[in-house]
């Protein structure tokens, strides 16, 4: 059985380090890209404080994401690329800061709660696979720190799992 270890939250880079080490182990051996993601949305779920909703979102045609795993309530299934946060993310291949959610004009909206909101793009060789979304309720909950750990983490997802 896999016992998530409780972090320290005080120093946010140690936090990511001990956490990717977590997903690291938690995914050695397995190469299912669906088991891969239910079980990295339910680590980065129970152990970052202040989210309401985690999970991914895959591109399975070039114009569309579809709903991945994820933990908490139950979200939006397709998203076309250039829509919304997570669109805008595959649209331009980068990570996704927002910092208030009700300031992005295009965010759209799955749980009412959600505050602030950070979109990771999972890149393979150059290619888009898919995205990490996490929500929280809070304003301005995630911050560059947080932008880096989550990338490290959609890293070592996309070098755990083989493609869907
Ligand atoms: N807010 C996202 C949609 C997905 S849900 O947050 C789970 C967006 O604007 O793309």
């Amino acid at each position: 059985m896999f016992e998530a270890k409780a972090i320290s939250v005080d120093d946010k880079a140690e936090f990511y380090r001990e956490l990717a080490q977590q997903l690291e182990g938690l995914l050695s051996g397995e190469r299912d890209p669906i088991a891969n993601a239910a079980n990295s949305a339910a680590l980065l779920f129970t152990t970052l404080p202040d989210l309401n909703w985690a999970g991914f979102y895959f591109l399975k045609s070039p114009d569309e994401l579809v709903l991945g795993p994820f933990q908490g309530k139950p979200a939006c299934v397709r998203i076309a690329v250039g829509r919304g946060v997570c669109g805008a993310a595959v649209a331009q291949r980068r990570s996704m800061l927002v910092e208030d959610v009700h300031a992005f004009a295009d965010h759209i909206a799955c749980d009412a709660a959600s505050r602030s909101e950070l979109v990771v793009p999972l890149i393979r060789d150059g290619r888009v696979l898919g995205v990490i979304d996490l929500d929280s309720p809070l304003p301005a909950r995630f911050d560059r720190d947080d932008q880096r750990g989550i990338e490290a983490i959609a890293e070592i997802y996309v070098k755990a799992s083989a493609d869907l």
